[in-house]
């Protein structure tokens, strides 16, 4: 994590006055939250419209699993686009679409309402159904998030699988749920070039061979460039969906049904499967899109940077902002194409007034100058909210002045994958800000710093972040491995009941709370969750590689960096540049070009505890060019030394 010192007395951002009087959320909902927490949530779940009323708000009873709005029915594709047509609200633009070469498409709520009945003929005329899995491996166009609302709407869950992640990875997903279909294109644009994405499809699918679970590949045609087609198996969809009927009758499914599976990396090797459910899930992203954002829905103009293959892309571009009947800027591309100031001239171009990006793209800005923002009227921008990492006081600073005029609140947004929906966040017209702390636990949302035993530690002090109660949109399970999903997260404070997030936070003098970075062998790399044995397993599968440490150190632009160090298997070959070049591109090839380690330092040993146990510690302060302090409990102290020189050489 970027090294956050605290402020000892940090800058205050009082909410802007006019933004209060009229903000969608006061003070009393933290009281009436806390004194009726059953009601609270039964009260943010009738921004949905129920086919079938609930009977219960929670039943807990067989903890940590749980059931919110217990017996109701809804379709979550119906609450996101049907029932703004049916409110004589279809004319309404639902996407701004901004492709990358610069072509543009306005989409309606009535268009998207076509699209997605479309899509959903098509899924059931290719056998999909209801308890079915999807995998979607999609650019940010349209199509993506019309491929996961179409799932939704006939019950059948969708795990996206966010783009830059290789075949390999994709096979590996499609394997462990199973997928029936997959939804690609052929390539989509990324730093003015097609980038292709269906040949990893394929790759994929040959890699897995006669195990795999995929009837048939639905293509998406983006690019128009080349791609291999297997007439057994792939089908184009506009020729699909294209020729399906535009009427389609929603079913409405339990407030239990599974609505998708995230994968994200965890600390051991494999990714876990993270499941969501329909009717808490979008209650809980549908309240705090409402309540974190001020949402104004007949002005506002809402843009989330992130890629829908995250979570944030599900929860804060598709389920919560079209539950909530919002109109949205979706963008294909990256922010320096085909220059530097392309998201500024987009916020100017649309008049975004809500924005929702990441640290690491800030502080990419800011590298690149305040010049460029500044050329650009950004006067429309009202609120700007952060996620996905710590956000350093700096960049805080740098974003609220040079993007918000001095005039937008930020909301610093901490949640995860299993939350599904916000957590700690400032309420805009309630809350200061503080810059680099992401300040109180929302209404109904029950988060605290404690020691290890669970104590609520003091002001002023340093601990783990948990949550202390149940909450609509938290995970129910990971998939087909129900006891890692308890031991994960409900075992470390069972006794109290806590669920254990995984990260560092310190609770300020105030009270207020600054998230610290991960506690676990998690990394965080532009707001990527990237597990550090996952990455040495990659190193590992590579032939010339014994073993492999890989530890997240601090970096400037993204956060934490990927930093790895290796013992080779004795044997010839280029031991240099070379070798970790391709070592590199190993890395990419298993998994991605996120994981691609920054550096890679080939070491004759590695620093281990007399049991075996890796000492991460040591090698992040090499990494992070800090003395190594105590290593008075490695079985060779003598290691260290061996490894600084290598380090030095390297850099
Ligand atoms: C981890 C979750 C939330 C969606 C994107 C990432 C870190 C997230 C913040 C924040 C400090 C943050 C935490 C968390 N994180 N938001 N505002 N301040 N840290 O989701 O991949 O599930 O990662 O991201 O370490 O545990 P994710």
């Amino acid at each position: 994590m970027t090294d956050l010192t605290i402020p000892s007395t940090p800058t205050r951002f009082e909410p802007p006055a006019d933004l209060a009087a009229s903000a969608n959320v006061t003070a009393e909902a933290y009281a009436r939250a806390e004194s009726d927490a059953d009601g609270f949530w039964a009260e943010q779940a009738e921004r949905l419209t129920w086919a079938e009323p609930f009977t219960q708000v929670l039943d807990w009873s067989d903890a940590p699993r749980a059931r919110w709005f217990v017996d109701g029915k809804l379709n979550a594709a119906y609450n996101c686009v049907d029932r703004h047509v049916e409110a004589g609200r279809g004319d309404k633009v639902a996407f701004h679409f901004v492709g990358e070469p610069g072509d543009t498409r306005d989409i309606t709520y009535a268009e998207l309402k076509d699209d997605v009945s479309r899509a959903a003929n098509a899924l059931t005329s290719l056998g999909v159904g209801s308890g079915d899995l999807v995998a979607i491996y999609l650019p940010m166009i349209p199509e993506a998030i019309v491929a996961m609302l179409a799932c939704a709407r006939i019950g059948a869950t969708h795990t996206v699988v966010f783009g830059g992640f290789s075949a390999e990875a994709l096979a590996s997903r499609i394997e462990d749920c199973r997928a029936k279909l997959v939804i690609t294109s052929d390539g989509g644009y990324r730093r003015g070039a097609p980038s292709p994405l269906k040949p990893a499809v394929d790759a994929a699918l040959s890699r897995l061979g006669g195990q795999s679970p995929v009837d048939h590949v639905l293509v998406v045609r983006r690019t128009g460039e080349y791609v291999p087609f297997d007439d057994a198996t792939d089908l184009w969809w506009h020729d699909v969906v294209g020729s399906a009927s535009p009427e389609h009758t929603p079913e409405a499914f339990d407030a239990e049904h599974p609505l998708y599976v995230m994968y994200s990396s965890g600390t051991t090797g494999k990714p876990k499967g993270i499941l969501h459910t329909t009717g808490g899930y979008l209650t809980g992203a549908a309240y705090t899109h409402h309540a974190v954002f001020d949402l104004k829905p007949d002005t506002d103009v809402y843009w989330c940077t992130a890629d829908i293959g995250w979570v944030t892309g599900h929860s804060y571009i598709v389920y919560g902002p079209l539950a909530n009947g919002v109109t949205q800027v979706l963008y294909e591309g990256t922010p320096d194409s085909p220059h530097r100031g392309r998201w500024w001239e987009i916020i100017e171009r649309y008049g975004v007034t809500l924005f929702y990006t990441a640290p690491t793209a800030i502080r990419t800005f800011m590298k690149w100058g305040r010049e460029i923002p500044d050329t650009y009227d950004l006067s429309s921008l009202r609120l700007l909210g952060s996620v996905g990492e710590p956000i350093n006081p700096e960049a805080y600073l740098w974003y609220r002045s040079v993007i918000g005029g001095d005039r937008c609140p930020v909301v610093d947004t901490w949640w995860q994958t299993e939350t599904g929906q916000m957590m700690i966040s400032p309420l805009p017209g309630v809350t200061a800000g503080k810059p680099g702390s992401a300040m109180r636990p929302l209404p109904g949302i029950g988060a605290d710093v404690v020691d290890e035993e669970g104590r609520s530690v003091p002001n002023g002090s340093r601990g783990y972040l948990v949550l202390t109660k149940p909450w609509p949109a938290m995970l129910r399970t990971l998939w087909q491995d129900d006891e890692r999903f308890v031991e994960t997260y409900w075992t470390r404070f069972a006794d109290l009941g806590y669920y254990f997030a995984g990260d560092g936070a310190k609770k300020d003098e105030d009270g207020d709370i600054w998230i610290l970075g991960r506690v676990d062998d998690v990394m965080n790399v532009s707001g990527h969750r990237l597990s550090t044995s996952e990455i040495e397993s990659a190193l590992v599968s590579h032939p010339r590689v014994a073993e492999a440490a890989v530890v997240g150190a601090a970096d400037e632009t993204t956060g934490q960096a990927v930093v790895a160090y290796v013992i080779l298997r004795s044997g010839d070959g280029n031991n240099g540049e070379a070798l970790t070049q391709e070592l590199r591109s190993h890395v990419a090839k298993e998994i991605g070009a996120i994981a691609k380690p920054r550096q890679i330092t080939i070491v004759p040993e590695l620093p281990k505890t007399r049991s075996g146990k890796i000492m991460r510690r040591l090698l992040r302060d090499v990494a992070e060019g800090r003395d190594v302090g105590d290593t008075t409990t490695l079985s060779d102290p003598s290691v260290m030394a061996l490894i600084a020189n290598r380090d030095t050489e390297s850099a």
